[in-house]
């Protein structure tokens, strides 16, 4: 089809208006996505789609993005208000004013789409039920692993299974900072500020490295997975920020790469989930995601494992699931409220409020590093200690002492174990007269079943 020539779908339905609250990198992607491919998308969603409103904070900023056409204000609720806006998409970031704008847009019946994960992390349950309450919807399928659909692929492509579990690298900056620090023994400061001028972390770069952007995501991830409310206080996280490069090294030595991944299990007292750097075997595909890239791997009974991957972040990759919300939502407008996809999965009434684990019941295998005294008997004390605990050694390294103060790192993988035993085991381990630094701990998970 040649450009502009009108089709059916054209003719059929007058154009969705959409109002576009922030014009940085994620909404001068959009226009460009929603601009370079507005025939396809036309023909998919059954009408144009057109950025009519949108707001930004500086109007004289630099842009990534034609405007022509497009009324700019820098007051985000003129576009939230304006009679001639259908459709309200939340690309300015934070939690204030972006929540109060998004109410505002709900009480008004108009839908929402946002790659806001921060706040549907924290506000999703509240926003969901104002949603569902006047007929409308929330999308956000670009708030979790930037490009990649995995909102979609969990809620829909898998609804035919009881999905067991998921395992995510979910934070382009964290993996960015792991490959370098892997790759070029890099420290985790030195890798960190390139990854800031690079423009991947977050403006506080915390929330990538102590794994809070992590669990904003896999809190969503969770609760659509399971059919449970979003429940962020509950994970449990862990940054990456003291991860040390000889780590690194010798999980590699050991036939495994570190990653931080974000983990959710659903067993039958509750559901497990944390963001920790893990070790992964290194055959995993999982473990060669490499870079800014993000992958989610999901198990269902039925399908087995699935493995979603791509670019988490950045204007196209993010506009790309912004706009697929976008077509959704100009389908979705003609369908009965009540029977449209549900927002996490299982219609509202059958959202159930699953318990979550503590971190003293979940199970898995570690990495210990501990540094000790060269002298006779070390072994011996370290491999009993374990063994009172009945923990099983699976693999083991010693290197040999790097300076004249004759301390050696001593590096120990092990089966899994409750999590509560293997605390009391590094307990009674730091207490041995011959181990002479803290004893540096990290989950393995094996991603088998
Ligand atoms: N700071 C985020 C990341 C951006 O590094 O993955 C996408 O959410």
């Amino acid at each position: 089809m040649s450009e502009g020539e009108v089709t059916n779908a054209d003719a059929a339905l007058p154009p969705l208006r959409v109002g576009l609250l922030g014009l940085g990198t994620v909404g001068g992607g959009v226009v460009n996505v929603l601009t370079r491919n507005a025939e396809d998308i036309a023909r998919r969603s059954g009408r144009r789609i057109d950025v009519v409103h949108a707001s930004a904070r500086n109007l004289g900023a630099p842009r990534i993005c034609p405007l022509n056409g497009i009324l700019l204000t820098t007051n985000p609720m003129d576009v939230v208000e304006n009679p001639n806006v259908d459709v309200i998409i939340e690309v300015m970031g934070g939690m204030t004013p972006a929540s109060m704008l998004i109410r505002r847009a709900l009480e008004l019946g108009k839908p929402v789409i946002t790659a806001n994960k921060a706040l549907i992390a924290h506000e999703g349950n509240e926003l969901f039920a104002l949603a569902q309450a006047k007929g409308t919807v929330v999308a956000f399928e670009a708030a979790v692993a930037g490009g990649i659909p995995i909102i979609k692929a969990i809620r829909e492509g898998l609804a035919g299974n009881r999905i067991e579990w998921l395992a995510g690298i979910i934070n382009g900056t964290g993996n960015f900072i792991l490959t370098a620090m892997r790759d070029e023994g890099r420290s985790f400061s030195d890798v960190l500020a390139e990854a800031q001028k690079l423009g991947y972390a977050e403006a506080d770069p915390t929330f990538d490295v102590e794994g809070i952007d992590g669990a904003h995501k896999l809190s969503i991830l969770a609760a659509i997975a399971f059919g449970m409310p979003l429940k962020f206080d509950s994970v449990y996280t862990e940054g990456i920020s003291t991860l040390k490069t000889e780590d690194v090294r010798y999980a590699r030595e050991l036939g495994y790469q570190i990653k931080h991944l974000g983990f959710a299990r659903r067993h039958e007292n509750g559901v497990e989930m944390r963001v920790h750097p893990t070790l992964i075997p290194e055959r995993r595909l999982l473990a060669n995601v490499d870079g800014v890239k993000n992958a989610v791997l999901v198990w269902g009974d039925a399908v087995g494992p699935t493995l979603y991957y791509g670019a988490g972040a950045g204007a196209d990759p993010t506009a790309s699931a912004v706009v697929a919300d976008l077509v959704d939502v100009a389908r979705t407008l003609t369908a009965d409220p009540n029977h449209r996809v549900p927002h996490l999965a299982v219609v509202p009434d059958q959202v159930s409020d699953l318990p979550i684990l503590s971190m003293d019941d979940i199970q898995t295998g570690y990495y210990l590093r501990l540094t000790v005294l060269d002298q006779p008997g070390v072994l011996a004390n370290i491999a009993r200690t374990l063994a009172d605990f009945g923990i099983n050694i699976e693999a083991m390294i010693q290197k040999e002492a790097s300076d004249e103060t004759l301390h050696l790192p001593i590096v120990l993988l092990t089966h899994p174990m409750r999590e509560a035993i293997m605390n009391d085991a590094i307990e009674s381990l730091q207490a041995l007269d011959e181990v002479c630094a803290p004893i540096v701990r990290l989950r393995v998970e094996s991603l088998v079943s």
